[in-house]
């Protein structure tokens, strides 16, 4: 469903003084109905890769096809109407609007899409028992906890059906528990059906995953599919790849660990 080739992504700070390589030479791909986590050290380039997916940036060079879809071929002005269409996304700092309650923050997306308010209220009777928020919906986000937050904006991304849910670190500024219980519910909704992308920086976090791509200086270092390992299996070799991958390296280019 996502293809991604030769992805490349260049900074360049004003007047042309210097440019950062955040992203070179990025090629994978995502299957219907995967679950796919991204790790790698902070300023890997994990959240560049995830803003040129969710069309938020244009790469450099290289190509990122949704279903079909070259994203590069996408003008300006249909951009945000093709995020709304086809992704949905949960931010490490849960972006809630504090001025709406649950249910507006929720439907916000379908709002912007101009869905009849019958279908709204279809669709939030039926997503919201399941993320616990039912009896939530008149709430507003200062009256509640920070994994409430999260669900709501993981509702508010899965609103609208997305093809693919992305995720730049959704368990962030969450405690170990509450984490724990989103990441839960991402596999739930992925036992579902849904296709997901996350990019984390916790191991704990990429073992629910069943497949980890491993960035390093903003290159594909490794990548790990969990297959019929259990998640503490699978959180060993994450640790053990990350360790490899951290290691003090002669070269600076990419280096397969197996
Ligand atoms: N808008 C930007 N302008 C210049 N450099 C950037 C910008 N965004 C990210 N970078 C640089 O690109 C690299 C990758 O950053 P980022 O994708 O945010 O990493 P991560 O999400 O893995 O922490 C870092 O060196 C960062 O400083
Ligand atoms: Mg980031």
């Amino acid at each position: 469903m996502l293809e991604i080739t030769n992805l490349a992504k260049t900074y360049h700070t004003r007047f042309g003084a210097s440019s950062v390589h955040a992203l070179t030479d990025i090629s994978f791909g995502v299957e219907d109905g995967e679950y796919v986590a991204i790790m790698g050290e902070s300023g890997s380039g994990k959240s560049t890769l995830l803003n040129l997916i969710a069309a938020l940036d244009k790469p450099t060079s290289g190509s990122i096809n949704l279903n079909g879809t070259e994203l590069a071929t996408i003008p300006e002005a249909k951009s945000a109407k093709f995020r709304r269409e086809h992704l949905g996304f949960v931010f490490q700092d849960f972006n809630l609007l504090d001025t709406f309650n649950v249910q507006d923050n929720i439907v916000l997306p379908l709002v912007l899409s101009k869905t009849p308010v019958a279908e709204m209220a279809k669709r939030v009777h039926e997503l919201t028992p399941k993320l616990g928020l039912d009896d939530k919906l008149q709430k507003f986000p200062y009256e509640l906890s920070g994994g409430q937050q999260q669900r709501v904006a993981a509702a508010r991304a899965l609103i609208t059906d997305p093809e693919l849910l992305l995720a730049d670190e959704p368990t962030g500024a969450l405690d170990s528990r509450t984490a724990d219980e989103l990441l839960k519910l991402f596999a739930q909704l992925n036992a579902e059906g849904q296709t997901i992308l996350m990019v984390t920086h916790s191991a704990v976090a990429a073992s629910h995953a069943q497949r980890v791509l491993f960035i390093r200086d903003g290159r594909i270092f490794h990548q790990l599919y969990r297959g019929d390992l259990s998640q503490d299996e699978m959180l060993v070799k994450i640790s053990d790849t990350m360790t490899a991958m951290l290691a003090k390296q002669d070269d600076t280019g990419a280096k397969a660990v197996d």
